[in-house]
């Protein structure tokens, strides 16, 4: 380990409780935040916004290569913009989460987001916890602390129910949770720990035990 690095690498599926888990950590350690599927939503917004729906892959690498992100690690207040426009509540819609899966895929725009990713840990002098799905394994398999979280899929289809509270029914919660898994296997291995990775279960844990959890991780790294 790097002096002063506290690179926390997690990934996981959607609902597993990343996102909290990742926001608290970096908080209670005074870390930044990088929420990378956020950047892939990003980049899509912007497809959606600026090509036909006849757009090639190749297109689409133009774009995202091309394009400027400028994103806020404040776990208190994580914002993206993507060529100057705001993002932020754009990405939570769910025609992005249906279309994600198609910029997400190609692997051009992977190796851009990717190296875009480097680029912020370095920025912040690898002190930042960053959630995703490759996150341990292609983005960062040299971070201190590597963790994939995982959670019964009853488990993570109440959480997304208890978010959208009332905009969906439940019938509508499990299918998005089922079919994002199913879109996301095809974008990188992350139901199994490579090497190196510890597993934690979140089903029974609640978000400061998975902290603590992590945190004694990184304490045994030292
Ligand atoms: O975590 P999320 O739901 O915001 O992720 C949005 C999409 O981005 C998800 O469908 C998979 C993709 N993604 C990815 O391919 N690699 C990452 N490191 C993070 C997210």
């Amino acid at each position: 380990i790097e002096a002063g690095s506290f690179l926390v690498a997690i990934d996981g599926p959607s609902g597993s409780g990343k996102s909290t888990t990742a926001k608290l950590l970096a908080r209670r350690q005074g870390l930044g935040y990088l929420d990378t599927g956020a950047m892939y939503r990003a980049a899509t917004a912007e497809v959606l916004r600026s090509l036909p729906e006849s757009a090639t892959d190749e297109d689409i690498v133009a774009l995202v290569e091309g394009a400027e992100f400028t994103l806020s690690t404040d776990p208190d207040a994580p914002r993206f913009a993507i060529n100057g426009i705001d993002v932020t509540s754009e990405i939570r819609e769910p025609r992005i989460a249906a279309a994600v899966s198609r910029v997400a895929t190609i692997l051009a725009v992977r190796r851009s987001l990717t190296q875009r990713m480097r680029e912020v840990i370095s920025d912040h002098q690898r002190r930042i916890v960053v959630e995703g799905r490759d996150i341990t394994t292609v983005v960062a398999p040299d971070a201190d602390v590597r963790v994939l979280l995982v959670a019964d899929p009853q488990a993570r289809v109440a959480r997304r129910a208890a978010e959208v509270a009332g905009k969906a029914t439940a019938a509508e919660v499990t299918d998005q949770v089922l079919r994002r898994d199913r879109d996301d296997s095809t974008v990188s291995n992350f139901t199994d720990a490579a090497e190196g990775v510890t597993v934690i279960d979140s089903t029974f844990l609640s978000p400061d035990e998975v902290v603590d959890e992590i945190i004694s991780l990184a304490e045994a790294a030292r």
